[in-house]
């Protein structure tokens, strides 16, 4: 089955104000007929991009949302906050959340929980650190995170979810994986899915790679089999690395 790739620049915290309009501008120039744009701004950006990407086909997403709906949450973002300003993804368990903010595997799902219940697609992100790796413990690992993030929703609601493989020790490094490594990864989890939820889901669920996809490595590794393209970060943001990365998924 042909699934459509994705390519979604994750723009962390990067960007002021200025600096996104400029950048977005320029990506409305992109066509990609094949390939599915997003971008992820930080969320002092979001409505400005949403206005002004309007019906340019790329998608605006959230880096992250709060897991309850309302409230006493001093610094943080309701889904509904989202959907107001018409961002309708959001992106959840980057490994940056996991690590530096404590984002476990139980607010992790019930991030997933909120953002499913209010008809908000969602990129999850799994991966594993290289100690975990050296361990031989990576696809036991990567098994829990998906389980425990993602196996709670039901078939209809799965069909909601964008997987993104990165593996931690590949991101912002300049260290990709190894193309087998991807690839076998990949393979592990769309069978975790065929397992759990039948081989249409297996087939039809997209899974990216993510980890210092560049312009140079980024044909080979959307020519991966069970690859769907990649959750971008560094070259996500200049339009000539960006572009150059869409296009290789475009092919
Ligand atoms: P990177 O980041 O492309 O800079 O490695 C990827 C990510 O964190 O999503």
């Amino acid at each position: 089955m042909k699934r459509k790739k994705i390519v979604a620049g994750n723009w962390k915290m990067n960007m002021t104000h200025d600096e996104s309009i400029n950048l977005i501008k320029e990506l409305k120039e992109i066509s990609s007929n094949y390939v599915d744009i997003k971008i992820a701004p930080s969320f002092t950006n979001l409505n400005k991009a949403v206005s002004l990407l309007g019906s340019s086909g790329i998608e605006v997403i959230a880096q992250n949302v709060h897991f309850e709906e309302r409230g006493a949450f001093t610094g943080e973002i309701s889904i509904e906050m989202l959907t107001s300003v018409g961002v309708n993804s959001v992106i959840i368990g980057h490994s940056e959340r996991r690590k530096y903010f404590n984002e476990n595997e139980f607010i992790l799902s019930k991030k997933t929980k909120m953002a499913i219940d209010n008809s908000v697609n969602i990129i999850f992100c799994v991966g594993e650190e290289l100690s975990e790796r050296e361990k031989g413990d990576h696809f036991e690992l990567i098994k829990n995170q998906i389980i425990s993030g993602l196996f709670g929703l039901d078939i209809e609601q799965i069909k909601n979810v964008v997987v993104a493989y990165e593996p931690v020790w590949a991101i912002g490094t300049g260290k990709t994986a190894e193309n087998y490594q991807i690839q076998e990864m990949h393979e592990y989890i769309r069978k975790l899915f065929n397992d759990k939820y039948g081989s249409d889901i297996s087939q039809q669920i997209r899974i990216l790679y993510g980890g210092s996809v560049k312009p140079k490595n980024a044909e080979e590794i959307f020519s991966l089999k069970d690859v769907d393209g990649g959750l971008i970060g560094g070259a996500s943001l200049n339009f000539s690395d960006f572009n150059a990365i869409v296009q290789a998924a475009n092919g």
